[in-house]
């Protein structure tokens, strides 16, 4: 049985035949809504989400499949004080497979050594974020063209955003990938980031201050949000917030083919007016979210690929 708590719990290889299935499922969706049918999704959720876990859930109802689950720790029986080891032990008795987003770092990795169903990190603390990331794969490929040879400048909260953290895990492993860290020196991406993966690696990169500077080299922006829930302090939080502002005259230095990513939700890091840019991806980005996820359901419970099976007939 395989989970998903780290990106890099699946291979290069895996991770292209799930961004290839995932693009054969956006070009003809109908032909997969049964391939789930009778088979139940729990999505544990016990932090806030709007596109993760209604993700999680319209993906597994576009397989003809169920959903089950919490939207928050509240209204579940951690509030009476239940571990997440029980927790899954339960739900692995309703459900086939399980979404879970957690405050603490490695509480899904928690749950995992738990289940009896495959569990899916859909986010914990500010560690890691691989569902968010294959969605940020799929729309570069669509975008690009390609998962290599690329500049990527990821701005803003570096050292709290999970979906970044993530992002620079899986893009390590590709060709000719440089990264431009943009950010305040108080959200830097953390020390293991920048020594097991991208010094480990040999990977260029550069940590810089100025997005207007940083801009003209970019193939990619990612925009972050800074991470308000994981403050220690209100002080900091309103110094930083406003560190980077991404506006239509700020895009004029851009290259004409640049795609400007965000995991959402968007605070006030993006102006309004950038969203009628071609190369806005954002919401293209919540689309593709949909696709892989529905890719990976199919993946972690090994149901076939109707097409596939199609073809080889
Ligand atoms: C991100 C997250 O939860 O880490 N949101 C998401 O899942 N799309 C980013 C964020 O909250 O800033």
């Amino acid at each position: 049985m395989r989970h998903m708590i780290d990106p890099l719990d699946f291979s290069k290889e895996e991770i292209g035949s799930l961004l290839t299935l995932a693009g054969s499922i956006c070009e003809d969706p109908t032909a997969y809504q049964n391939v789930a049918a009778h088979k139940k999704l729990a999505t544990l959720f016990y932090e806030p989400s709007t596109r993760t876990r209604l993700s999680f859930e319209a993906a597994m109802l576009n397989l003809g499949g169920h959903c089950l689950g919490f939207p928050s720790e509240n209204v579940s029986s951690a509030a009476k004080g239940e571990s997440v080891a029980d927790t899954i032990r339960v739900v692995s008795c309703y459900a086939d497979i399980v979404a879970m987003r957690h405050p603490k770092e490695g509480a899904p990795l928690r749950a995992a050594r738990y289940s009896r169903v495959p569990v899916i990190n859909a986010g914990d603390g500010g560690h890691q974020h691989p569902t968010q990331t294959l969605t940020d794969l799929l729309t570069i490929q669509r975008r690009k063209g390609r998962l290599d040879h690329l500049t990527i400048g990821l701005c803003g909260d570096l050292k709290f955003g999970r979906t970044v953290h993530s992002l620079i895990k899986t893009m390590a492993r590709y060709e000719g990938i440089r990264f431009v860290l943009i950010s305040p020196e108080e959200l830097r991406v953390p020390e293991y980031i920048i020594k097991d993966v991208l010094e480990a690696g040999g990977i260029p990169y550069t940590e810089v201050r100025s997005l207007e500077n940083a801009m003209p080299e970019l193939d990619i922006l990612y925009m972050t949000r800074v991470q308000k829930e994981r403050f220690f302090n209100e002080e900091d939080y309103v110094r930083l917030k406003n560190s980077y502002i991404l506006t239509a005259e700020k895009m004029k230095a851009a290259k004409p083919d640049m795609a400007v990513l965000h995991p959402l939700p968007r605070v006030n890091e993006i102006a309004l007016d950038v969203d009628d840019d071609p190369r806005a991806a954002y919401f293209e980005q919540v689309q593709n979210g949909v696709y892989v996820r529905m890719a990976l359901i199919m993946t972690l419970l090994g149901l076939p690929d109707p097409k596939a099976a199609k073809e080889g007939n």
